[in-house]
């Protein structure tokens, strides 16, 4: 197939794969040959749909992993892009706003889980992992300025990712992710998931007193609380399932934060900006952070974009000598800012964030049944628009496959038959569709998914 690139220049999707082997970096875990797989290189996208080089055209199950929230030919998205681009494109050198920047900070603010009330200053970056680090870096030096420059570590989870940046990197909990990055920096201290499947603690929810939540009481004594400045966790553990924390876990660890002077951070890089049908996992569970991280969504992917959410008394500190020694060129992109206008416009005026509800009550349905049709299916996990499940050999001993791998290539497989792009993640199988999904595009992805399943079973059991 032939492959028009720009202006006079047009390749074969063999010339294309070759140029891409030689000259592109495949990197998160990817061979240079992945390059030639379906649905690698996509020439043309559409609504949730996009083309590959070979001409097969796929229903994205995680719509950009979890990013694409708005579709992937938005025109109320593209048309404030370019009339950005045209009029005020470029970001004032060392700092500095423009209008539509102002603006968005301040309809992000308003749509914080305390509705504009504490968490009201808006940092940019570029990246989940720039928002994450970005906190990291507030936390460490609102301590000092407070004249409690002991105060620098972060305790996150196991099993939670926060990002590929060092700080970022360093409270994720993904062993081979850390581990060619390694030495990493000093102060990052992970605690257990609420991971009740595989509960650490061989404890049965809810009589387990949240000991998950309890351990972050514990490792803050042990560490000693003046040397602790952050917690940050996602509510919804993507990597896990996704899987959604238990409903008091939330509160319990904003508790144990207040009582030790610990700052809480959620990273919202997924949960945030519509997903489940709320603008925050933090509104949705009830909770005022003292930082919220969005990415992906914010954006809906179309540009790079992404804000730290920082409470006033945090940055009420912030003066004199004092300033926040913080810049990415690039942050707070006048043609980024129109897009994240323009993604909240979209989601108000096509209520988006009902329809979500909808959709997710819909999907939890489908979601629900899997354990019961399938043996391969420990549990299924529903919150919002995510959709995860566990994946066993053995459900009584809750064993897992030997080779996730071989099982998730079969996953992967018979979901391009069925023209749909399926994720499996060591062991879970995450479905995030875009939040415009149709409700028999949703009826579709779970078809291939149980056909999958099918495909799993045969196989391997
Ligand atoms: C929960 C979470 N936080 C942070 C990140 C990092 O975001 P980015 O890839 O935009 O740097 C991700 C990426 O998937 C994520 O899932």
């Amino acid at each position: 197939m032939k492959i028009k690139i720009a202006k006079g220049i047009e390749k074969t999707s063999e010339e294309l794969i070759k140029l891409a082997q030689k000259y592109t970096w495949f990197v998160n875990g990817h061979e240079q040959s992945d390059f030639g797989e379906p649905g690698k290189i996509s020439v043309s996208q559409s609504g949730n749909y996009l083309t590959d080089i070979y001409g097969n055209t796929y229903l994205e199950g995680l719509s950009g992993f979890a990013g694409c929230t708005l579709g992937r030919s938005n025109s109320h998205i593209i048309e404030a892009i370019v009339e950005e681009l045209r009029t005020n494109p470029i970001v004032i050198s060392g700092g500095g706003a423009t209008p539509k920047q102002i603006l968005l900070s301040q309809k992000i603010a308003e749509r914080m889980p305390d509705k504009g009330e504490h968490l009201n200053h808006v940092c940019y970056g570029m990246s989940g992992s720039d928002a994450n680090e970005t906190a990291f870096k507030i936390a460490r030096q609102y301590w000092k300025i407070q004249g409690q420059s002991t105060k620098y570590k972060v305790i996150s989870r196991w099993g939670s990712y926060h990002g590929c940046h060092l700080g970022a990197v360093s409270a994720s909990g993904f062993t081979f992710r850390r581990v060619g990055a390694e030495p990493l920096p000093p102060g990052f201290i992970h605690m257990n998931p609420p991971q009740c499947y595989y509960c650490p603690y061989k404890m049965i929810y809810p009589d387990c007193n949240l000991e998950c939540a309890e351990e972050l009481a514990r490792l803050i004594e042990r560490e000693d609380p003046s040397t602790v400045a952050a917690w940050i966790g996602d509510l919804v553990i993507t990597a896990l399932g996704p899987l959604p924390v238990p409903p008091e876990y939330p509160r319990r660890i904003r508790e144990i934060c207040d009582k030790y002077g610990v700052l809480m951070i959620v990273d919202e890089v997924i949960t945030g900006w519509g997903r489940m049908g709320t603008w925050t996992a933090s509104e949705y569970y009830g909770i005022v952070p003292d930082m919220l991280t969005l990415a992906k969504g914010v954006s809906a992917l179309y540009v790079p974009l992404s804000v730290t959410v920082v409470k006033d008394d945090i940055t009420r500190v912030f003066t004199g000598k004092n300033v926040f020694q913080h810049v990415y060129t690039m942050a707070g992109n006048p043609v980024s800012a129109a897009c994240g206008l323009a993604v909240i416009e979209y989601i108000e005026e096509h209520n988006i964030l009902e329809e979500v509800k909808r959709k997710g009550a819909l999907g939890k349905a489908e979601n629900d049944k899997l354990p019961q049709e399938f043996k391969c299916v420990g549990a299924a996990y529903s919150i919002g628009l995510e959709f995860g499940m566990q994946l066993v050999k053995d459900r009584e001993k809750r064993e897992k496959f030997p080779d996730e791998d071989a099982m998730g290539k079969v996953l992967v497989e018979t979901g391009r038959k069925q023209g749909v792009l399926i994720y499996p993640f060591h062991g879970s199988v995450g479905t995030m569709p875009s939040l415009i999904v149709t409700d028999d595009e949703l009826l579709k992805l779970f078809h291939a998914l149980r056909e999958g399943l099918r495909a799993v079973e045969r196989r391997f059991l």
